[in-house]
């Protein structure tokens, strides 16, 4: 039977060594059907492989949280340059114009708040909803080693299964408890915990040493968190690193809109992820961006 201390014998991680997907642009997505490759598409560009999320799906834990009191001022002025948007339905039908036209990963999972046990979660919203609102993926916690891991795990089970029927695909977010370190070997194996599941992308922290271990032992897609708000030169460093690491991307929120500028800085962050731009050059990008004078982009 395996133990808790199997992974201290892992080392071929292979590291410089891309796994193949042949025929198809989304690690791991080679053998799935149409619909779910095309949703993947909608969700991962073509051309560099990569994605820029725009999370604001805090409030459903957290209430108005610094930077989310008002969508509708913060957000909205942010979509035109967000790849996908990942938000709840209660958001999406309240505040966001569908004439936006961008792809949404809906965050499905519910059931908790800071004020109680955050790994106590459910299926939250129908997988008929979610199609309803026409959403490109669902977005789901998984609590690894939490008091709840069990029930969380079961509700990502039960979400790619509803997923699978209609080739909508699932975002396993890998939630880290108060009492978990996030370091490689935890994030490692909560990544391929979600992806030996069934989901077809999940969304981790960046960590140091060894991120490269965790995005190649992982065989989908790996989209980082920004995390808490860190200075902008910073937020620009994280995601390099963890893009040059493995990431196909960022899923990405108080970093962004919560930034002294947040439209210059998610075309910084875009940067970074989609032209493989240097943290140096990117920051010079917000500077520029920032003291521009600006004429608002409407969705
Ligand atoms: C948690 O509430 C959500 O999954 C967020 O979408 C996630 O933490 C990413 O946002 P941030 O970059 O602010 O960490």
């Amino acid at each position: 039977m395996p133990d808790v201390d199997g992974q201290k014998a892992s080392k071929d991680y292979g590291i410089g060594i891309p796994q193949e997907t042949p025929g198809f642009h989304v690690k791991g997505s080679g053998s799935y059907d149409w619909g779910m490759k095309h949703r993947l598409s909608r969700i991962f560009n073509a051309r560099s492989g990569r994605v820029v999320m725009l999370a604001f799906d805090h409030g459903y834990i957290m209430g108005p949280t610094s930077g989310l009191e008002r969508v509708d001022l913060n957000i909205v002025p942010l979509i035109p340059y967000a790849d996908v948007l990942m938000c709840t339905r209660g958001i999406l039908r309240s505040v966001i114009p569908p004439q936006c036209a961008k792809p949404v990963a809906l965050r499905t999972s519910a059931g908790a708040t800071i004020l109680t046990d955050l790994s106590k979660e459910l299926i939250g919203v129908d997988v008929e909803d979610a199609l309803r609102l026409n959403a490109m993926a669902q977005a789901v916690m998984a609590y690894i080693g939490a008091t709840h891991e069990h029930e969380t795990l079961d509700v990502l089970t039960t979400t790619i299964d509803a997923g699978m029927k209609y080739g909508l695909p699932t975002l396993a977010v890998t939630a880290v408890g108060k009492e978990m370190a996030r370091d490689a070997r935890y994030l490692g194996m909560s990544c391929r915990v979600c992806a030996e599941l069934g989901a077809q992308f999940v969304k981790t922290y960046y960590c140091e040493p060894d991120f490269e271990q965790v995005t190649a032992a992982c065989p989908v897609p790996i989209v980082i968190a920004g995390g808490k708000k860190i200075p902008e030169p910073d937020a620009l460093s994280l995601a390099y690193k963890a893009i040059d690491q493995g990431a196909a991307g960022v899923d990405m929120g108080r970093n962004i809109f919560a930034a002294d500028d947040p439209v210059a800085m998610i075309q910084a962050v875009r940067a970074v992820v989609h032209e493989g731009e240097t943290p140096q050059r990117a920051l010079e990008l917000y500077e520029t961006l920032k003291n521009e004078k600006r004429e608002t982009v409407t969705v």
